[in-house]
């Protein structure tokens, strides 16, 4: 790598992502497909996955780093107990500007209210399809459009920023580009359309199922002309949009097409305690490890800022062939979080 490529990489650590459990309660083809997440996949004891004190000190090294927005993710975080009372933790560390959720909805009308109340500002919520038929067909049987709506609903009605996001595959959800759009113009929530990415082992990815950034917004554009927006942060990982005619947002993360390695900020913890500096990692730091072995904070922080200092990931910078990289093993979106 030169330097110039060196230099861009040392982006400072603003984002920090949290999945808090490696369960959900939908098997997506392309991100738990049942064939390897089925009964007999072994997940996480309890035991091996961080407390809410462990997630909430860790939280306050990271902010003592630089890190300003928190993202909770999983599997699908809705399914921890007592979810709110973490975020109640979480919001009242020093620093912190923003808290969001990635969920997958569907137990969202039970919880919204309860998550604002507790301090949540966000939620991006996955729907990647309105028909029935087909989302139940993307989610491995498990989840309902009407349910994931609903969710949608009681999130904007609790004061929650509500985000959608949609995985797009070719010849599986790309009829749905349209309907998804002019619902969610409608109700003025921004829609993300996501290419489908080639992230873990197990979704048997090819560079010919991914619909494009380019394919995406012509369809969008067929439906009522958009034109660009400037991004609201720099590292925005969504090239931002607008309808013409209404003003209502879309934006397209395209991290096949058109990658965005070089403004990366984030930083990953999956459940159990790893950090991951890209979402294509191979494997992490164990910082449960750290946290259970009596260092202090500012020892854990210094181990921290060494792994930052010294990354040097541009994978989807990197990636180029029809196929996902010769790398053998990455791990699951499912594992480390969206
Ligand atoms: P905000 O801008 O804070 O709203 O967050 P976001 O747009 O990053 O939101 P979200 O977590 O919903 O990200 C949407 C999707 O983008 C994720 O589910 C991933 O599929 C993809 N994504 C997010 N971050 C990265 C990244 O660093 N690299 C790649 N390749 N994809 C990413
Ligand atoms: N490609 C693109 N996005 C994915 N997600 C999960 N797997 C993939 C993939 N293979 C996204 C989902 C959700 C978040 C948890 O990650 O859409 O928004
Ligand atoms: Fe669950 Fe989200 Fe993965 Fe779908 S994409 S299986 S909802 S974690
Ligand atoms: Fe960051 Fe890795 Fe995504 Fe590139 S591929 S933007 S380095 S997480």
């Amino acid at each position: 790598m030169n330097d110039q490529v060196r230099d861009q990489l040392k982006r400072p650590l603003r984002d920090l992502r949290i999945s808090i459990t490696d369960r959900c309660n939908f098997r997506c083809r392309y991100c738990m497909p049942e064939e390897i997440f089925g009964a007999n996949y072994s997940f996480l004891p309890s035991d091996k996955i961080l407390s809410f004190e462990e997630i909430e000190r860790l939280s306050s090294i990271f902010v003592s780093l630089g890190v300003k927005k928190l993202r909770i993710t999983g599997g699908e975080p809705l399914l921890r107990r007592d979810i709110a009372v973490l975020i109640e933790m979480l919001s009242s560390i020093d620093g912190v500007e923003d808290i969001a959720m990635t969920t997958n909805g569907s137990l969202l009308k039970k919880h919204a209210k309860a998550l604002a109340k507790a301090g949540l500002s966000r939620v991006s919520i996955s729907l990647d399809s309105l028909n029935e038929e087909r989302f139940l067909a993307m989610n491995g049987n498990r989840g309902k459009v009407k349910s994931v709506l609903e969710g949608i609903e009681k999130a904007s009605e609790a004061g929650l920023q509500v985000k959608i996001n949609m995985v797009v595959k070719k010849g599986v959800n790309e009829q749905d580009i349209i309907p998804m759009a002019r619902y969610f113009k409608e109700r003025n929530h921004p829609l993300r359309f996501i290419e489908y990415m080639d992230v873990g082992n197990s979704n048997g990815w090819r560079l010919d199922d991914v619909i494009s950034k380019k394919e995406i917004l012509h369809q969008v554009n067929s439906f009522s002309p958009i034109e660009p927006l400037a991004p609201n942060y720099e590292g925005e990982v969504a090239t931002r949009y607008r309808y013409v005619e209404g003003g209502e947002e879309i934006g397209v993360i395209s991290s096949v097409t058109d990658s965005f390695c070089s403004s990366c900020t984030r930083a990953r913890i999956s459940a159990e305690g790893k950090l991951y500096t890209c979402l294509f990692a191979s494997d992490g730091t164990d910082l449960r490890h750290l946290l259970r072995s009596g260092l202090s904070d500012d020892e854990i922080a210094e181990s921290i800022r060494n792994v930052w200092q010294h990354r040097s990931d541009r994978y989807s910078d990197e990636r180029t062939s029809g196929t996902s990289s010769e790398r053998q093993s990455k791990v699951e979106m499912s594992h480390i979080g969206g």
